[in-house]
């Protein structure tokens, strides 16, 4: 997809859409009055009608308009301006993305009127257009003959002057390179659990890591087992396909600076093992690797961006299956930092997964932390299918994480770390269990990773809502989404440090 940036009035712009973004106000902003003057006042009259109210996400599409150059004219809302946030900004272009995306070969030509561009900031305003439209091209349709959605040839932008060009490129180069590692995600997660298993998956790794400049090493069963990661190994026994943990290296700052550790949950097919799951809540476990393809993405983001930080990604990649070889209810694991673990529950396996990986990051140098992890439904109970659990042992960093995540409009919501239920995890034969009580199940299974990192500054973010959307909707489609990829890069580049 191209991204051009023109002066054009819109009018004469030559494209299969000409998109206008309307706000709620009384007056228009003058690039869209002096079109809606040519229009003979429709847009004002549409709005007067209520046929078109130019709310956050409205659209209204019109085809063979006589006074513009455009093949047809898309209306997308956009609330009350006073109100604007990035995140609004982005509903309205993702929608425009998603409805232009719907045919072959098609071009759109983006009017921004200065006030928008002021209001949001020229880089912000191009990143924003740029992500959407390139998440917007691609759908789930990965195995359809005739796909759903097709990445636009060009997007133009419409800007009234040139005072801001450098801004806006930047912006777009920024959010080029986002659209691209979120669609990475977004493909990983989304592919069948038959093509993405851990050696695949370990693959794809290697194969992104080459084009993109990242050292990259893989760690296979033999590796795992000499690094003692007797908890990670266990749940993969009962799958035929062998376990295995990548790691990404990025150096892009001073050799003295301990790096940033990103760390992923990838399980790439959650059955429960023997505490088997029902149909219903097994059949999107495809999705259970999506911590892990978010740091993937975000790891090609940080190196593409050339950020001057050092950052490690780690991704814990097992299959959770049964068979005879299956790790038992009752069996005692010892994780690799000698803490031993009595599995109750087989299907608790994400923080036994982890557990391994955070030790390890730890003991590889990071001096802090973040973890992504669909790891519980307790999760999605408080918090819904659209915000991200978050959990510190660190109000400073919690604090940075959340500051990043409200910069790029994703939405997340800082948990209680509350100290008496680690209680609940105590266990008669070993040093804790995998399961706490019935209640507070989320915070229960932070409780348990926070074993496993030392005293180091540490975030986990249980993303089982909103890393995989049950149905499609006009401004995101359903599947994979690529959440919290944005809020790593943005943490891993402006806010460096945990202190
Ligand atoms: N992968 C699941 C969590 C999950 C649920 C992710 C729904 C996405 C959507 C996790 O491994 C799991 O099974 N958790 C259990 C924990 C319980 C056994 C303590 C759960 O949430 O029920
Ligand atoms: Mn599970
Ligand atoms: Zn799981």
């Amino acid at each position: 997809m191209q991204f051009k940036i023109d002066q054009q009035p819109w009018h004469k712009a030559k494209a299969s859409w000409l998109v206008v973004g309307v706000a709620q106000d009384e007056a228009l902003p003058k690039e869209v009055a002096e079109l809606d003057k040519l229009l003979g006042g429709k847009i004002a009259r549409l709005r007067e009608r209520s046929d078109f109210d130019a709310k956050c996400g409205d659209q209204l599409s019109d085809f063979d308009v006589a006074e513009i150059a455009a093949e047809r004219l898309l209306l997308v809302g956009l609330g009350k301006s006073s109100e604007l946030t990035i995140a609004d900004f982005e509903k309205a272009m993702r929608t425009a993305a998603r409805t232009i995306s719907a045919k072959p070969d098609q071009t759109a030509a983006i009017g921004i009127a200065k006030s928008t561009l002021t209001a949001l900031g020229a880089e912000r305003c191009g990143q924003t257009i740029a992500t959407a439209f390139i998440v917007g091209g691609i759908g789930q349709d990965l195995y359809k003959a005739k796909p759903d959605h097709h990445p636009l040839e060009t997007v133009t932008l419409l800007v009234g002057d040139k005072t801001e060009q450098k801004r806006l490129e930047a912006g777009i180069d920024r959010g080029t390179i986002l659209g691209e590692a979120i669609n990475l995600t977004r493909e990983l997660v989304n592919r069948s659990p038959d093509d993405i298993y851990p050696e695949s998956f370990a693959e794809r790794a290697r194969k992104e890591a080459k084009a993109c400049g990242l050292a990259c090493t893989v760690l296979n069963e033999r590796d795992l087992a000499n690094e003692r990661m007797g908890s990670l190994l266990a749940v993969a026994r009962g799958s035929q396909r062998p376990p295995r943990v990548v790691v990404l290296e990025y150096r892009g700052g001073r050799k003295k600076d301990a790096p940033l550790a990103l760390v992923g949950k990838g399980v790439t097919f959650d059955s429960g093992g023997l505490s088997l799951k029902l149909t219903d809540s097994m059949v999107t476990m495809k999705c259970d690797m999506a911590g892990a393809a978010t740091v993937l993405g975000a790891m090609t983001a940080i190196a593409r961006l050339k950020l001057p930080v050092n950052v490690i990604g780690y991704m814990g990649l097992v299959e959770n299956m049964v068979s005879g070889t299956s790790y038992k209810l009752g069996d005692v694991l010892t994780a690799r930092n000698g803490v031993t673990i009595e599995v109750l529950n087989t299907d608790a396996e994400g923080r036994l997964v982890l557990a391994d990986v955070l030790s390890y990051a730890v003991d590889k140098g990071a001096d802090r932390l973040i973890d992504l992890a669909t790891l519980t439904g307790a999760c999605i109970v408080a918090l819904g299918e659209e915000v991200t659990g978050v959990f510190s042992n660190n109000q400073q960093w919690c604090d940075k994480l959340l500051d990043a995540a409200r910069t790029c409009g994703e939405s997340a919501w800082q948990m209680p770390m509350v100290a008496e239920y680690a209680e609940l995890l105590k266990s008669d034969v070993a040093d804790c269990k995998n399961i706490g009580s019935r209640w507070g199940g989320a915070i229960t299974a932070a409780k348990f990773l926070e074993k496993f990192v030392g005293e180091k500054p540490w975030v986990h973010l249980d993303i089982a809502g909103p890393s995989f959307a049950t149905g499609n909707k006009p401004h995101r489609e359903g599947g994979a989404t690529g959440c919290m990829l944005r809020t790593l890069v943005e943490i891993a580049g402006g806010h460096g440090s945990a202190k």
